[in-house]
């Protein structure tokens, strides 16, 4: 599903930029420029940047 209507970003590419290293909406607004048009998707990204960043820790066995 699209979280960030105005850049065309979906659920599925924040949990691939969390893949890869994305922790905060500060880091998914400078690679996928989430959240920088009408802001209406912070709440929104928040909960999916939330979610995957807890699934990753949980896969690759936690940051350190
Ligand atoms: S929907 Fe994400 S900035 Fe507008």
């Amino acid at each position: 599903m699209y979280v960030c209507v105005c850049n065309a970003v979906t659920d599925r590419e924040i949990r691939d930029a969390v893949k890869r290293g994305v922790r905060t909406l500060g880091d998914l607004s400078a690679t996928l420029g989430v959240a920088t048009c009408c802001g209406r998707c912070t709440d929104c990204a928040q909960q999916v940047l939330a979610e995957a960043v807890g699934a990753d820790a949980c896969c690759a066995g936690g940051d350190d």
